[in-house]
């Protein structure tokens, strides 16, 4: 497989183009980001460590029947993925109160949500991803009715298997966010990645904040818990 030109830089990751017209090559880069690509600086490993973990979580998702977008590992920060076309819209699902829904509605952090809730965004930094609803998708032409059925189901049943796993290794999975795009055959696939940084992890006993919130709030260690997270998870780094 030949790496050829970027075609994308995104805040977090670099996409280029490869001598097959149905891959690409993800790379994960150092930076992190946050409020919209406000704030951004380079943390060590980071790039190695969100690309094995999203390696890990792709398979484990694969496995239980979910279409994603990881084809191969490449080395420490690349991957190897299907060519997708993105749609432009993040499915949140939260199982616990937290980040905007709090700010939003006024609740309190941590309130366990019976059941869980499915929320959409708009990918537009520039419009500060504005919080939106699937009559928008449809009526922008973002995606349609159908694509935006099988995204909620598709999340809904991330949320299942990792919710599942995140438990065993002593963690609340509490939010996440998922973005889909369209596969050469019309199917709907799991893009992007899957790693701290679009996820919130507390420890189950001390409530301990394992994610990207660390690097948004000033909380310090930031890497060092997103290996915690890997090691407890068994991640191979
Ligand atoms: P929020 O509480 O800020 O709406 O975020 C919900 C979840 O989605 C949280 O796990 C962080 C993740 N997220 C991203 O990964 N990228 C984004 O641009 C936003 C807004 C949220």
């Amino acid at each position: 497989m030949e790496k050829r030109e970027e075609l994308y830089r995104g805040k977090a990751k670099s996409v280029y183009k490869t001598d097959d017209a149905d891959r690409l090559i993800l790379v994960f880069r150092n930076d992190t980001s946050a409020f919209d690509g406000k704030r951004i600086e380079q943390l060590d490993r980071k790039g190695m460590v969100n690309n094995k973990f999203n390696a890990f979580i792709m398979q484990k998702l694969e496995a239980a029947g979910i279409p994603t977008q990881f084809d191969k590992l490449l080395g420490d920060n690349e991957v190897l993925v299907k060519k997708l076309d993105m749609i432009p819209v993040e499915c949140v699902v939260r199982n616990y109160a937290a980040g905007s829904l709090v700010k939003r509605l006024g609740v309190e952090e941590g309130m366990k949500l019976n059941p869980y809730t499915f929320e959409l965004f708009l990918k537009d930094d520039a419009k500060g991803d504005p919080f939106i609803n699937d009559s928008h998708v449809v009526a922008f032409g973002w995606g349609t009715a159908e694509q935006l059925v099988r995204m909620k189901e598709l999340s809904l049943k991330v949320n299942e298997v990792l919710s599942k796993l995140f438990d065993d290794a002593g963690l609340l999975l509490v939010d996440f966010k998922l973005e889909f795009g369209v596969f050469s055959d019309g199917s709907i696939v799991l893009g992007d990645e899957f790693s701290p940084d679009g996820c919130r992890l507390w420890d189950k006993e001390t409530r301990k904040k394992m994610d990207k919130d660390r690097f948004r709030q000033g909380l310090g260690d930031v890497i060092e818990a997103y290996e915690e997270v890997a090691q407890r998870l068994g991640v191979p780094l």
